[in-house]
């Protein structure tokens, strides 16, 4: 693996600029994925932009179709097949180039099936050849056949991509990619190749200019960030120090920490950050230490529990948000009474519930005794369940409170209100003038509406 320049792609971005020339050209993209998936996009935008073409949030009126995918479960594949059945028309009457890249087109069954069922797309590109997007665009249209461009092996770390973010106060950077962990039930290490982590160096300069331009969130983005490897020793903690430091930015977040090598130099780093954001993301995925044996998760349900008393103990304003899977091959009532009983014993602010989904590859998905799905979906509505019950419980604590917001703008669903989020990432909605919109203030809780708060500025 190397860590690249950008530059030798500034050859196609001119060869599609000059073709584009004075025709005004639009693109429309759609992000299926993750955080980490939504990044990749903003490059992929940032080199789209610079050859020419305007954003457009009407598919049909686009010259250039591009769909970030994503395969982690599948309903989120199922959202390609239906968007590609839609375009078929479109694509016949217009001749616009459609893209597909993203983590579904790591998988060869996956390429298979578009090369059959859906054999009008003009570009496949995989996660490791974002950064050759000007080129893949370039032959699509110049040489009028279709381009393949997947790599098998783990890519490079190209640095400079062009990157055009939407948000104007909360900036996520991509800190390594990959991943090392094959958690059994998991796609994510088959299609985004082993860790690799960025020069702290070209994190911290991108995150000062970001500071230059005004954002003052930051979200550090990984699949297991407290495994990101500087070189010489220099460890996620000494970044989360070092960005610490960087003047203008007022919060640090990060996803996602595994609870396996969470250790006490992060806890420590976040105990004497101010920025550091102390709602902590820390994936369980199932309370049953049976079950996370299974799964590859290399901890117990005593030892995060542990874990997470143990951060409480340090920091004890901190308040923790998960991940959960309900339904994995073998799951017993009482494997999932314990992943009940851990959530009762946390009461985490924000729980992000998966059902079970196989993933071809995967060593769960041969493991005998996979579960029904009627059986999945119990599990499923009676967490939820829980989980909403703790939200309303855990929304008491902050009436009357006063919260730090940073106003990110109007309200969507009522003109007259602004928005903006807590450190523990509720949402706050108040009364208020625009000139607040991108300032840090101070709002009173009043009212709770399970999903958000209302307050008043202080
Ligand atoms: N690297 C991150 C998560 C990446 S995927 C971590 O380890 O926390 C995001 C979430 O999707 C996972 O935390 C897991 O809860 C869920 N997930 C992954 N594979 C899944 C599958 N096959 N079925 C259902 N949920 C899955
Ligand atoms: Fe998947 Fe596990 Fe890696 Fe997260 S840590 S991306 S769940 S294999
Ligand atoms: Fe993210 Fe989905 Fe890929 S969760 S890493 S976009 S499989």
């Amino acid at each position: 693996m190397e860590i690249l320049e950008f530059e030798e792609e500034n050859e196609y971005i001119e060869k599609v600029k000059k073709i584009n020339k004075e025709k005004k050209r639009k693109y429309y993209i759609l992000t299926m994925g993750c955080m980490l998936n939504e990044n990749d996009s903003e490059k992929i935008c940032g080199m789209i932009e610079q050859m020419g073409y305007e954003k457009t949030e009407n598919q049909l009126e686009a010259d250039l179709i591009v769909f970030n995918t994503c395969c982690v479960r599948e309903n989120a594949e199922d959202k390609l097949f239906g968007k590609l059945g839609e375009l078929k028309k479109y694509k016949k009457e217009t001749g616009c180039i459609i893209a597909i890249g993203g983590c579904m087109m790591q998988e060869k069954h996956i390429q298979e099936k578009l090369y059959k069922s859906y054999p009008y797309f003009d570009i496949i590109f995989g996660t490791h050849t974002i950064n050759k997007f000007p080129e893949d665009l370039y032959n699509a249209i110049s040489k009028n056949e279709k381009v393949k461009d997947i790599l098998d092996i783990d890519g490079n770390i190209y640095e400079g991509i062009p990157i055009k973010r939407e948000d104007k106060i909360r900036a996520s950077v991509t800190i390594m990619y990959g991943c090392n962990n094959f958690c059994t039930y998991c796609i994510v290490p088959y299609v985004r190749g082993r860790e690799r982590s960025r020069n702290p160096e070209d994190i911290i300069k991108e995150i000062e200019s970001l500071a230059k331009e005004g954002y003052k969130e930051i979200t550090l983005l990984g699949q297991n960030v407290n495994s990101y490897d500087g070189g010489n020793g220099y460890k996620f903690s000494n970044l989360l120090n070092d960005v610490d430091k960087i003047q203008g930015i007022e919060r640090i977040r990060f996803i996602s920490p595994h609870p396996k090598d969470f250790k006490d130099d992060v806890i420590e780093a976040i105990k004497n950050s101010k920025k550091i954001c102390k709602i902590l993301h820390l994936p369980l995925q199932s309370g049953s230490t049976n079950v996370l044996k299974k799964m590859n998760r290399k901890y117990t349900k005593e030892s995060y529990l542990e874990l997470a008393e143990k951060i409480k103990k340090e920091i004890p304003e901190v308040v923790f948000s998960t991940d959960i899977i309900v339904g994995f091959p073998g799951e017993t009532e009482e494997d999932f009474e314990d992943t009940l009983d851990v959530v009762r014993k946390i009461k985490f602010e924000q729980i992000f519930m998966f059902i079970y989904s196989r993933r071809v590859g995967t060593p769960a998905d041969k493991m005998e005794n996979q579960i029904p799905e009627n059986i999945k979906h119990e599990r499923f509505d009676k967490l939820k369940e829980l989980a909403d019950r703790q939200t309303v419980e855990n929304n008491v604590k902050y009436i009357g409170a006063k919260q730090k917001i940073i106003v990110e703008g109007k309200s969507k669903t009522n003109e007259k209100m602004l928005t903006g989020r807590t450190e523990t990432n509720k949402v706050v909605v108040f009364e208020g003038e625009d000139k607040l919109i991108n300032k840090t203030i101070e709002v009173e809780i009043f009212k709770d509406h399970v999903w958000y708060l209302e307050g008043r500025v202080v």
